[in-house]
């Protein structure tokens, strides 16, 4: 368990370099597994999901090695993980699913239930294998989904991430054409197909709704540099938001954060976009509406980082958290914090205070807790954050440490 101790902070100023995209990452590393030739993805950012994924694929036969953050992957001879352990570890555990079905015909579907934010079922990733030809069975009281792929015509329910990336996987070395409809379209798969791309694979239409992918027999290797973390942007964006200041987040690409960038204009940012990344200034003042929705609506990821902000705006802000079932697990701490929020069913509604006061609150998930960092550079007097599942370090590499740089004062307590 880690806590850190956060001080008020009357402005946030300078410049931060964001790192490539946990969200990116994971899959990629996952992709690693559709090939027998070394797949390399550079810098690849310090994180606990990024340690565990490795973990997962060497469990899954591959040699797996991460030097100063160039990852190289190789998977000669793939198999089903045997640690359910290690499967837990991580809710992205369930992408070697799309990669095993392709190289070995087998994958288990035992993977990592509900968290804080929700029951994360991953029954479309199920049925859209299953729709390219996958049974599934029961073994030894375990589920597997087994059998040889075939292109078909897969349609998503709902526009889920990790069910996109499963299904393309799984779809590149297959025969035939696969067709996705109401596919996810957020940057981080189209990065995912970029990559595979340059492996080999015959992808079109990835970022749209509807994704085609024409199998080839085998795919070869490559060197891949993933896309910025937007999430880990927006972050920063709302930390200067809720502090007041200047920052100039270096790396973040506008265009995959347009929804983010309007909101915080709204609330009365001024923001400036170049090829060198986004420049925030100003300080938020404004109420705002915000509903979450996939790719390019308004981020789930970064709906709690706008809430704090927006806790001490002049009026009334509504939050509609159209993506997770129970994604206001933050609602409750910023409340301690003298926050005043009414939530009804996915709907929170933020009256504006003038000022946050410190206090000992607990980090639900990843997000949860930066937005409670942000909370508490926000507010009067000093604020103890407890992560008490350690989630900061599992999506942002020393959080604490960037924000300081930019002239806040967070101590490890
Ligand atoms: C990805 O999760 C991200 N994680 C999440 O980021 C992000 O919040 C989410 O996409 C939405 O953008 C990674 O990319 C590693 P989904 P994923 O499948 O793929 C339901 C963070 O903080 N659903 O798009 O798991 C699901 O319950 C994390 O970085 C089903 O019902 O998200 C949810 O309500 C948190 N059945 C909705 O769809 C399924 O089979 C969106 O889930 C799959 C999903």
């Amino acid at each position: 368990m880690s806590s850190y101790i956060i001080s008020p902070c009357s402005s946030l100023n300078g410049e931060i370099e964001v790192h490539t995209a946990k969200n990116a990452v994971l899959p990629l590393l996952a992709c690693g597994l559709m090939t027998k030739e070394p797949l390399t993805v550079r810098n690849v950012p310090d994180l606990t999901d990024v340690h565990n994924m490795l973990l997962l694929l060497r469990d899954c036969g591959c040699e797996a090695m991460n030097e100063n953050g160039t990852v190289t992957i190789c998977a000669k001879n793939p198999r089903m993980p045997t640690s359910e352990e290690k499967m837990r570890a991580l809710r992205a555990s369930v992408l070697v699913m799309g990669p095993l079905m392709a190289r070995t015909g087998r994958a288990s579907v035992s993977f990592p239930g509900g968290c804080a934010i929700g029951q994360r079922p991953i029954d479309l990733h199920r049925k859209g294998l299953m729709a390219l030809g996958a049974e599934e069975i029961t073994e030894n009281g375990k589920t597997y989904l087994e059998g040889r792929l075939v292109g078909k015509s897969v349609y998503l329910d709902l526009p889920s991430v990790g069910a996109t990336e499963n299904i393309v996987m799984a779809a590149a070395t297959e025969e035939g054409i696969t067709r996705i409809e109401n596919a996810a379209k957020e940057p981080e798969i189209a990065d995912l197909c970029r990559c595979l791309c340059e492996m080999g694979a015959r992808i079109r239409g990835a970022g749209t709704g509807t994704i085609v992918i024409e199998g080839v027999k085998e795919l070869k290797g490559a060197d891949y540099t993933p896309i910025p973390d937007r999430i880990e942007a927006a972050t920063y964006a709302c930390a200067a938001a809720g502090c007041g200041g200047r920052v100039m987040i270096k790396g973040a690409r506008a265009e995959h954060m347009r929804a983010v960038i309007y909101k915080l204009r709204e609330m009365g940012m001024q923001t400036r976009e170049s090829p060198e990344g986004l420049l925030v200034s100003g300080r938020a003042r404004k109420p705002i509406e915000v509903r979450t929705l996939s790719y390019p609506g308004f981020p789930t990821d970064a709906q709690a980082l706008m809430m704090a902000v927006s806790c001490q705006a002049a009026g009334t802000s509504v939050f509609m958290e159209t993506v997770f079932e129970n994604r206001f697990m933050h609602v409750s701490e910023l409340t301690r914090m003298g926050a005043r929020i009414r939530v009804e069913n996915r709907v929170a509604v933020v009256e504006g205070v003038k000022r946050l006061r410190g206090a000992s609150v607990t980090g639900s998930d990843l997000r949860a807790g930066a937005a409670l960092m942000i909370a508490g550079l926000m507010a009067e007097g000093e604020t103890l954050l407890i992560d008490e599942e350690e989630h900061i370090p599992r999506g942002y590499q020393r959080l604490p440490e960037a924000l300081a740089a930019l002239g806040a004062r967070i101590t490890k307590a």
